[in-house]
């Protein structure tokens, strides 16, 4: 597996996989669990998860996925921002462990900026990081002003990775965040790397996919791991397509082929506010 290396030193694997929506709905959630599983005997043990999907169901799917296998887990989970105070980014961490069924999570992030000042928040998490609740944490949705007010704050510079809003077709963040990111070695969480499947469905990747040999899925994928460090945390509930989406890895884009990309999805020329989904 191709992995990417925190900037506390940690490597992980570079495709992970994601779980917003998963277990909502009684009759996908023996499958949802299978892929989980699968993903994990592929070697995609990164798993993404948040306190705000499904109002913890999605936390508490996974825990009985991994259920017997959390030591094979890097485990993320998410703080809302309203919840992201001193004291009540200790109790959602706590309510998110018991619904994971687990002691600790290995990354722990600020789902977006609210109305908490930073520096509450980083005291909260580094506590957390102190108790052995959480033994890395970040960041999500922060824009480059919202790093460059963070990072010079007790514990800013430890933040292990931003996840972001990331693929073919949303690359603002190569104008300025991710240059700034890459200085500090911290690496940028890709979410929604296929643009909520609507990149599957896209005319241009699939001519481009088609011409080279692989799905319009794959090509969004290993257009992200081409780089570094980048981690990918695709979706899905299916183990078809996850186990199609993992094939990603399998091809490595080449110069030309990422030439290509560039003509049809063009990096940004300019500043862009961040956008989210
Ligand atoms: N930090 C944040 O604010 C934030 C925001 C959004 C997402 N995230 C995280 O990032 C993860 C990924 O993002 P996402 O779920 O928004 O979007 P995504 O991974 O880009 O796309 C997921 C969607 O694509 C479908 N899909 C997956 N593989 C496919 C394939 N090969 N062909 C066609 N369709 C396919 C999935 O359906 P099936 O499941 O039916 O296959 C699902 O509907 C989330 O699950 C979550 O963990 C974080």
């Amino acid at each position: 597996m191709k992995t990417v290396t925190l900037n506390t030193g940690e490597r992980v694997p570079a495709f992970g996989q994601g779980t917003w929506y998963m277990g909502d709905d009684r009759a996908t959630r023996a499958e949802e669990i299978a892929a989980l599983r699968l993903g994990l005997d592929l070697g995609a043990t990164l798993i993404d998860t948040a306190e705000m999907y499904g109002d913890g169901r999605a936390e508490q799917l996974v825990g009985e996925a991994i259920a017997g296998r959390r030591d094979e887990v890097f485990l993320v989970s998410k703080v809302l921002p309203h919840n992201a105070t001193r004291r009540g980014t200790v109790s959602a961490c706590e309510k998110s462990l018991k619904r994971l069924k687990t002691d600790r999570l290995d990354l722990y992030l600020l789902h977006w900026r609210g109305g908490v000042p930073f520096a509450e928040t980083l005291a909260a998490l580094m506590a957390l990081k102190s108790a052995g609740k959480i033994r890395h944490y970040g960041v999500s949705n922060l824009d480059f002003s919202d790093m460059q007010e963070m990072w010079p704050l007790a514990g800013g510079a430890e933040v292990a990775t931003n996840q972001l809003l990331y693929n073919l077709t949303r690359r603002g963040i190569e104008w300025d965040l991710l240059p700034w990111l890459r200085e500090r070695r911290v690496p940028v969480m890709a979410y929604s790397p296929l643009e909520q499947a609507r990149l599957a469905g896209n005319a241009k990747l699939k001519s481009f996919a088609q011409r080279h040999g692989m799905t319009p899925a794959q090509a969004a994928l290993a257009w992200l791991l081409a780089a570094d460090d980048v981690i990918v945390i695709p979706k899905s509930g299916r183990r078809e397509r996850l186990r199609e989406n993992f094939g990603a890895l399998a091809h490595t884009l080449t110069a030309a082929q990422l030439k290509e990309l560039d003509g049809l999805f063009p990096p940004p020329q300019g500043p862009r506010a961040l956008e989210m989904l």
